[in-house]
């Protein structure tokens, strides 16, 4: 059983979170995940929120659009019928139909609906879609703190200009802007080339890492010749999956080193030593539980040095 994870700042809120989250993105979602097909029950999810509650792992991060809001329910039923410690994350959905920053409360109030709470402990703006005005978002942000919605925001997919941007214009209000959630993995590394990491580290910004096991490439169980089911094996092409297997072994020989580290926790390692927080997607008790083996230890300088160069070495697949 690992030792309680210490409690990291959430920005420079008086929230404190686990140094690795969970995401819920398949917690409803039968497009992309195939909830529903057989694959993993609502009692599977349960069993990987109880399993990460006993770890210490408080921070878990939804979507009003995962599962069109079936996320929210399952994991707003997990919540209330455990404790109130749990950090709650969820995301406001910026659709073309929504252009008044009143939309934003209203939004919110039907995810506090689903979720069965009286406020989200952070709200974040899903993605910075155009054609409504950062603005105007980070303004429907601050009410929502004002009323009392919401303990802390954050946004989600900005570049560090819009990030600058949403900070300035919360902290016009008196609201600190506590995270920025992005992909980041040893499969994308873009806020390092973009130098998102370093303005999170310059502003007290949380930099939330979504899809920190490439959507389970990181786990070495994908291979060219058993890819991914359904649209992730459309996403990553098999010369994907051939180009990584190096980085897999690599992966597998550092955590051999760590006492029979698994590939997924020493992706999930490398993502916290680079200063961010990890949200893996877990969609059993299995996964919770590997995914959790991440904490407690942490990789070399050499160690990481040699994973970024064999990430390096890779193109990503965008
Ligand atoms: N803000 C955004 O725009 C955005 C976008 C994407 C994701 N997110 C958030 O980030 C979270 C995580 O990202 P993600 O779900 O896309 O990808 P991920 O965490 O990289 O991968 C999750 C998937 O990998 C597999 N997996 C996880 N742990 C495993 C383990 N230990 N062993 C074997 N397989 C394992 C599971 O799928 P299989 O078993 O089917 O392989 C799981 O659903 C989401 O749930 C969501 O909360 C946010």
């Amino acid at each position: 059983m690992n030792s309680q994870p210490r409690g990291i700042p959430l920005g420079t809120s008086d929230l404190r979170v686990s140094p690795l989250g969970i995401g819920t993105w398949a917690w409803g979602d039968q497009l992309f995940w195939g909830y529903g097909r057989g694959g993993y029950t609502d009692a599977d999810l349960e069993s990987a929120f109880h399993v990460s509650r006993a770890a210490g792992i408080n921070l878990f991060d939804t979507a009003e659009i995962y599962g069109r809001g079936r996320s929210e329910r399952l994991l707003g039923g997990f919540v209330r019928a455990s404790d109130d410690r749990v950090i709650v994350a969820t995301k406001f959905f910026p659709y073309p139909w929504r252009w008044r920053r009143s939309s934003l409360l209203r939004a919110l109030r039907r995810s506090l609906e689903r979720l069965g709470l009286d406020r989200a402990d952070l709200y974040q703006i899903h993605w910075p879609y155009p054609p409504v005005a950062i603005e105007t978002w980070m303004a429907g942000l601050a009410d929502a703190v004002e009323a009392g919605l919401a303990r802390s925001v954050g946004v989600s997919n900005y570049s560090p200009a819009q990030t600058r941007r949403a900070q300035i214009s919360l902290a016009e209000r008196g609201v600190a802007l506590v995270s920025n959630q992005v992909e980041y993995s040893l499969l994308q590394r873009r806020p390092e080339r973009n130098g998102m990491l370093d303005l999170c580290r310059e502003l007290g910004i949380t930099l939330i890492a979504y899809s920190p096991l490439a959507m389970g490439l990181l786990t070495g169980k994908y291979t060219p010749e058993t890819p991914p089911p359904g649209l992730r094996g459309r996403r990553y092409r098999r010369k994907l999956l051939v180009q990584i297997q190096p980085l897999i072994a690599l992966l597998r020989e550092v955590g051999a080193g760590h006492a029979g580290k698994t590939p997924a926790q020493v992706a999930l390692n490398w993502v916290i030593c680079k200063g961010a927080v990890p949200i893996p997607g877990a969609k059993n008790a299995n996964q919770a539980q590997d995914n959790i083996g991440a904490l407690g230890w942490r990789l070399t300088s050499e160690e990481m040095a040699v994973l970024d160069a064999a990430s390096d070495a890779l193109q990503e697949w965008e």
